[in-house]
């Protein structure tokens, strides 16, 4: 495992904040806690969700950016953010679970945890693809990594943020939780109107049929993408000139295949499969490729 001070650059990360999060946050059944390594489809569980409570209508999601609606654990003090915040409330966060608030998991009162949690994996390939492009917007990011580069940090643990293997791995045994729902980005690609059913089955959620139309609908690629745009708002981190992001790049599954060449893949799927070694084939559906 990497070390928690290597894990977390102080660009994103405050170890302080997390601490006193750990310490004061109080969270609750009707909590939703969305788990995800970077560049895994986080925002858009956020919008399913965030459609779900709603009912399918998008008025919240329109009118309020990503990061309003959903506290990071991580970044912003989550405490004093979902303070006067009806519930249920969402958090967000990128932390393995050796970093996750251990309080969750062992108190009495929460055990076995009573907020729900929504893990999304992706394939690695198109994380790394996806991060390569996203590097770009980053004020802080003073260097440019190539392709080459990005595949190398990831097969390493990126220094930056942590290791994929250990996150997945380290979070992949609570699925045996009724209270974890384990979702890939291939699934909501697939299908998005069943992955929605199975969401809101999750939740508790009970929509009608035309409800979770409505849902799947508004979190497509291409209006969940408009109304983005409409409700963008510079980020304030505080160290650095605020800046926007943009998520929606390309939205699909397997635009690795036109960025990695033939040794680099090689030389990933012999670390892949040396790391991820024991948990059985097919596991996801990026095993078969
Ligand atoms: P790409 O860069 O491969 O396009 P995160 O929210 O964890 O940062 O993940 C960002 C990735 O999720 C981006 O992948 C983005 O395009 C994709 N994404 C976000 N919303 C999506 C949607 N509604 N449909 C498909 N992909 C989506």
């Amino acid at each position: 495992m990497e070390t928690p001070g290597r894990l977390l650059p102080p660009h994103f990360y405050d170890m302080e904040k997390i601490q006193r999060t750990r310490d004061e946050l109080e969270v609750g059944d009707q909590d939703v806690f969305i788990v995800t390594f970077p560049k895994s489809g986080t925002h858009w569980m956020v919008e399913i969700v965030s459609l779900i409570y709603s009912k399918g209508d998008p008025t919240w999601v329109k009118s309020s950016p990503m990061w309003k609606r959903s506290a990071c654990v991580e970044i912003n003090y989550a405490v004093e953010m979902v303070k006067d915040k009806a519930k249920p409330r969402l958090f967000t966060s990128h932390l393995p679970i050796h970093l996750f608030p251990k309080a969750y998991f062992t108190s009495k009162a929460k055990f076995p945890f009573l907020f729900q949690m929504i893990y999304v994996a992706r394939n690695p390939r198109d994380i790394i693809t996806s991060l390569y492009h996203f590097q770009r917007q980053l004020p802080f990011c003073q260097t440019l990594f190539s392709f080459e580069q990005i595949i190398e940090s990831f097969l390493q643990g990126n220094p930056v943020l942590g290791s994929w293997f250990d996150h997945i791995k380290g979070w992949l045994p609570m699925r045996d939780s009724e209270k974890f729902l384990f979702f890939t980005y291939e699934e909501l690609i697939q299908d998005l109107k069943t992955s929605v059913g199975k969401i809101c089955q999750f939740l508790g959620q009970e929509l009608s049929e035309e409800e979770i139309g409505s849902v799947a609908e508004n979190a497509s690629f291409p209006v969940m993408k408009k109304h983005m745009l409409e409700v963008m708002e510079p980020i304030d981190l505080g160290h650095v000139e605020p800046f926007t992001m943009h998520i929606m790049r390309t939205g699909t599954c397997g635009d690795w295949k036109n960025h990695f060449t033939v040794t680099q893949l090689e030389r990933f799927n012999k670390v892949y499969q040396e790391k991820m070694a024991g948990l059985g084939p097919d596991l996801f559906p990026w095993d078969q490729c």
